[in-house]
């Protein structure tokens, strides 16, 4: 590599804007690039060394994991917990409109574990069992959120251990009209339960085109929406699931478009596909990755130790 690259983030940067052709075939061809040994250093180096890319209109709004903005157009990766499985998603696959491209960037790699493992999503709708591609194809993906009513006492639910927020607190409001209409807005069906407590949710395609290939492509989150016991672990799955016997109940969840829940069964077999796909390298300091959102997934492994991946989403 000419030392340039490795010193100066300036001529990385150029190096980039430069090769933007071969960086997007590439992104066509494998779905992912890795840089690493270029002069990356902190998360403003990150946001010049991709700034020949659209950052992503949206940002992160409507987004379901927890992170906050570090510098400009960059957030950090996520704050799910070190002992947690981040199992295999596309990112914000439960949205009309989604990041084309997203890119992290290793500010501090974990002591151990704390990998970003990717998978091809390339025919893995049609590795899947025949009934449950028929189901997805025919029915889509419900998504759907829960919120609890604030004026409710004793409800078990306002526990911060299980993040149920109120319909009050997260609109900031106590006016159902209000909700309804803001809701109903964004294409989201909106029910009131007798409780008091709200339930949303809508529906997509599980599938999806790839703009640049015209590939027909797995995409929709039904899988990585579901808690279990592969990504947060045995103790955790078994206090959530004595509280909601009916997993659609639960915060965030997604089940068939017609409302029919997805079964162990299925779970599983979206689980081993994409177990069998998964690729996954241990960072390093300054490395940035690219991934095309629809050809590839992402997850993250647990992990010890301090940890700093940032991203950034692009259009
Ligand atoms: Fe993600």
């Amino acid at each position: 590599m000419a030392p340039a690259l490795e010193q100066d983030v300036g001529a990385a940067t150029e190096w980039v804007a430069k090769n933007r052709n071969a960086v997007e075939a590439a992104l066509v061809t494998f779905g992912a690039v890795l840089w690493r040994g270029f002069a990356v250093h902190g998360p403003e180096d990150f946001e010049r060394f991709l700034s020949d890319f659209t950052p992503f209109s949206q940002g992160y709004v409507g987004g379901t994991s927890h992170r906050k903005a570090v510098t400009g157009k960059v957030m950090e990766a996520t704050r799910a917990d070190d002992h947690i499985n981040i199992i295999m998603h596309q990112e914000m696959a439960y949205l009309p409109t989604t990041p084309r491209l997203l890119a992290f960037y290793c500010n501090k790699p974990a002591e151990r574990g704390g990998e970003t493992p990717i998978a091809d999503m390339r025919g893995l709708m049609e590795a899947l069992p025949q009934g449950l591609q028929d189901k997805l194809k025919a029915h889509g993906v419900r998504y759907i959120r829960n919120f609890r009513n604030d004026e409710t006492l004793n409800d078990w639910r306002a526990d911060p251990y299980f993040n149920h927020y109120s319909w009050q607190y997260w609109f900031e409001t106590t006016d159902r009209a209000e909700v309804e209409v803001a809701m109903i807005e964004r294409g989201s069906n909106v029910q009131w339960n007798d409780d008091g407590s709200l339930t949303i949710w809508t529906v997509l395609p599980a599938t999806s085109v790839h703009p640049k290939t015209g590939e027909k492509l797995f995409f929709n989150q039904i899988y990585a929406m579901r808690q279990h016991r592969v990504t947060i672990g045995e103790h955790n799955i078994t206090r959530i699931d004595a509280a909601y016997p009916n997993y659609l109940d639960k915060p965030n969840a997604a089940a068939f478009g017609n409302g029919e829940p997805l079964s162990e069964e299925d779970f599983m077999a979206v689980h081993a596909e994409m177990e069998r796909r998964e690729v996954s390298f241990r960072w390093e300091q300054g490395d940035v990755m690219l991934l095309d959102n629809k050809l590839t997934a992402h997850g993250r492994h647990p992990y010890k130790g301090e940890r700093d991946t940032q991203v950034m989403l692009f259009e």
